[in-house]
């Protein structure tokens, strides 16, 4: 529309008079914010932006080679991978308790992030330059909740945590920051970004992570993303993706029953379907997804991963129940 039109040549402008012939970097999670905003310093700056993108092996089946090609292709951003699977899976071995793998997951994802700008630094310091900018999702509703200051999700106080010289400071640039949700998603389109990133939904940073009840492992994390996999392609192909606010699916990778599956008895897990429809995730109702869909998803995960014989639905509204079970 025309509004987007303007709305990209705005933001563009404001965003080359801001960052003028300096370097800039931004640190992609996969989410529809962080894209969007990189898309469109890209737009404005090209080869002076660096996307950071840190894959810490607990995304869904797909995302990460949505960030690493498909994001590539329709941006043509130059982007630093950093595959930090094993580190992360190390330093959650053992871990069962839902806090304590966010501290650990938080911790470490901070700790790769900045070695990665250190790296990304020095690299432009051998050239003479410097990057100044640090390229931030913040959305207007971030802006308003946190009394008009930087976004909730803002990382820049992360950069007080190590790694860093103390007084590195870099200069936000938010071109989203008067912006919802929806028109983020328009100017997504505009820009030309592939849709499974423009219209996704919210995803925790923890990512799967905290959608396995016990231990994470590399085989639990196989499991579950082909579970979610199947979940989010029968959504899908309903037509459903747009009145669903979230579709978690958990694995009880601690629980066990009994089924019959092919020819023999199995002792396999559980996962749990958890649709909610929300306004804002404050509150949360569970969502009454066509019997046919859940039968749909119901059969084919049963016959197409192995490790699980039940599957069961999540019927409880925020509150009292959260929407992620961790
Ligand atoms: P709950 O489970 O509290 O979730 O109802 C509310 C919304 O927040 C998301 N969520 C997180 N997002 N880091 C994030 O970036 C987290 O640790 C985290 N925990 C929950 C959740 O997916 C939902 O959209």
């Amino acid at each position: 529309t025309w509004t987007m039109v303007n709305i990209v040549e705005e933001q563009v402008e404001k965003i080359r008079t801001q960052i003028g012939d300096r370097r800039a970097i931004c640190g992609l999670s996969g989410g529809v914010d962080s894209a969007v905003a990189a898309a469109l310093v890209q737009r404005a700056i090209g080869e002076q932006l660096t996307c950071v993108f840190v894959d810490h092996g607990l995304l869904r089946k797909g995302e990460a080679e949505q960030v690493e090609r498909d994001f590539v292709a329709a941006t043509g951003v130059s982007l630093h991978v950093v595959d930090a699977t094993k580190r992360f899976l190390d330093a959650l071995a053992g871990v069962v308790d839902p806090e304590q793998k966010r501290k650990i997951i938080g911790r470490e994802f901070i700790r790769v992030f900045e070695a990665a700008e250190v790296e990304i630094m020095g690299d432009a310091a051998e050239h003479g330059e410097r990057v100044d900018f640090l390229v931030q999702g913040t959305l207007y509703p971030d802006v308003v909740e946190s009394g008009g200051g930087a976004g909730t999700s803002n990382i820049k106080s992360h950069h007080n945590v190590g790694g860093l010289p103390d007084d590195l400071e870099f200069e936000l640039v938010e071109p989203l920051r008067t912006l919802f949700k929806d028109e983020v998603r328009l100017v997504g389109d505009q820009l030309g970004l592939p849709q499974e990133i423009v219209w996704r939904h919210p995803f925790p940073g923890p990512g799967l992570a905290i959608r396995i009840i016990g231990e994470v492992t590399y085989e639990r994390l196989e499991i579950l993303r082909e579970a979610d996999a199947i979940a989010r392609e029968e959504l899908t192909r309903a037509g459903l993706d747009r009145d669903i606010w979230q579709f978690p699916v958990v694995l009880l990778a601690d629980v066990r029953s009994v089924g019959v599956q092919g020819d023999g008895r199995t002792y396999g897990h559980p996962v749990v379907l958890r649709p909610v429809t929300s306004e804002d995730a404050m509150t949360a109702d569970w969502a009454r997804l066509p019997y046919d869909v859940v039968e749909t998803i119901s059969t084919r995960i049963t016959n197409e991963v192995r490790e699980v014989n039940r599957v069961t639905i999540d019927v409880t509204s925020k509150p009292p129940g959260t929407i992620e079970w961790e």
